[in-house]
């Protein structure tokens, strides 16, 4: 591949894929609002990226995008200059999201495919409530590598393709007001999962968890 046809490739799938994160982050932020709202957006947002085109087509932008990625650092390895800190933190999401994001996908889509129980606003919370140290940590810091990485790369990406981002989302207060505040709304929504804003329903009580727990106990049997 020259030169070009490398950050191009990274670009092009960063912003197919980001087209989907960006309806995704928006559920998770709706469960600030409540758990119906939060499966009824999930509802309707699933009827379109869950047509099987599209989802392989999403699945593949993925894939290409983590795939270029890793090219292009291993091409920088050796560079000796120090990036700036928002280009750094740009990364760091990267590596958390490359490490997770898969594990990510087949825990809430196996369960739905498998054994028809797709997560809905009580899969999130079970997992909340079924391992509080690992999800909160683990949901907190997805959430917010996968806002902070789209904030900062979709205007990048749109540079390397001759669009020109306006100045004040690219840098200072344009930029970190609204990842800020996304950020705390990712926190908030999931003390929303864990049921510190409002009333939950019992998060054992649901097609996800009674899935995950058949799950659970078939393969702790069979390893006795
Ligand atoms: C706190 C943050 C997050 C929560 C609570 C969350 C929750 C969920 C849930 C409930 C599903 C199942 C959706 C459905 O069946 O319609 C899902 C699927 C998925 N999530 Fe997340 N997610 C989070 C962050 C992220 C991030 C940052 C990414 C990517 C960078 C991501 C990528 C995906 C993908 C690709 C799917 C599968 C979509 C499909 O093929 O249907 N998620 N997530």
């Amino acid at each position: 591949m020259n030169n070009r046809a490398l950050p191009q490739t990274q670009a092009v799938s960063g912003l197919l894929f980001s087209l989907f994160l960006l309806v995704h982050l928006t559920n998770t932020a709706i469960a600030v609002i409540g758990p119906h709202l939060y499966d009824r957006f999930q509802a309707a947002a699933r009827g379109v990226y869950q047509w099987l085109l599209l989802e392989v087509g999403l699945l593949a932008a993925l894939v290409v995008h983590v795939v270029t990625g890793i090219l292009r650092m291993r091409a920088r390895r050796g560079a000796r200059t120090k990036p700036p800190l928002r280009l750094r933190l740009h990364r760091y999401a990267a590596y958390y999201l490359a490490v997770f994001v898969f594990g990510h996908i087949a825990a809430t889509r196996l369960p739905a495919v498998l054994a028809d129980a797709p997560p809905f606003f009580g899969g999130v919370s079970f997992s909340l409530h079924f391992l509080p140290w690992f999800f909160y940590p683990y949901y907190a810091l997805l959430g917010i590598a996968g806002l902070y990485h789209a904030f900062y790369g979709i205007p990048v990406a749109l540079g390397v393709l001759g669009v020109r981002a306006p100045q004040v989302i690219r840098r200072g207060t344009g930029f970190w007001v609204p990842v800020g505040l996304g950020a705390a709304i990712v926190v908030t929504a999931l003390l929303g999962f864990g049921g510190a804003l409002y009333e939950i329903h019992d998060p054992f009580d649901n097609d996800f968890a009674r899935a995950y727990e058949a799950a659970a106990s078939y393969f702790s049997d069979g390893s006795r």
